[in-house]
């Protein structure tokens, strides 16, 4: 079965199609994930530097489908210097900044990479948390973009 990046990191046939399966006839071939090409495409270290680790993580996954949980783990989060990564984020983008700018201030880095790893159409855009969705007017792209938070992606 081919799946596209990393089969573990919300790899939908490894969740719903292999439930079940008996694990003896599995193997699992590690791919390349859409953060790994992404921090590619950035040129930039994800960890180190100050920063203290990398959080994968997507909407739903940590604010709940109607964005009604994940305010205390985003408020402890912004005590530290941490790299943030979304997977899924930017059909829910204008809540994604509503939650942020509770506990974080308007120059909060922001960047998504675009089709990271596709010659033809990767694309970076770098705003920050106070200008992100004015930035997002110019795209439609709602689903192939990485959407990565914090000092590791700064200007
Ligand atoms: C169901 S997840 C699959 C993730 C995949 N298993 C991986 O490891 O990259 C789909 C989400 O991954 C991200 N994604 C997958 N491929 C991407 C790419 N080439 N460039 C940017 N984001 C990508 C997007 O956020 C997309 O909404």
């Amino acid at each position: 079965m081919l799946d596209s990046g990393d089969p573990c990191v919300y790899g939908p046939s490894l969740y719903w199609l292999l439930k079940g399966f008996d694990y003896q006839y599995l193997e699992v071939i590690p791919g390349i994930s859409a953060f790994n090409a992404a921090g590619a495409a950035l040129k930039k270290p994800m960890i180190g530097e100050g920063i203290n680790f990398v959080m994968l993580t997507a909407p739903h996954s940590m604010f709940g489908r109607s964005f009604e949980k994940g305010d205390k783990l985003l408020k402890d989060f912004s005590k530290y210097d941490v790299t943030m990564v979304f997977y899924m984020a930017l059909s829910s983008m204008d809540k994604l900044v509503e939650k942020f700018s509770k506990y974080y201030p308007p120059e909060l880095p922001m960047a998504i990479v675009y089709y990271a790893g596709y010659s033809e159409k990767e694309r970076i855009l770098k705003s920050t948390l106070g200008k992100i969705l004015d930035d997002l007017k110019k795209t439609d792209e709602k689903w192939m973009g990485l959407l990565i938070i914090g000092k590791a992606v700064k200007s």
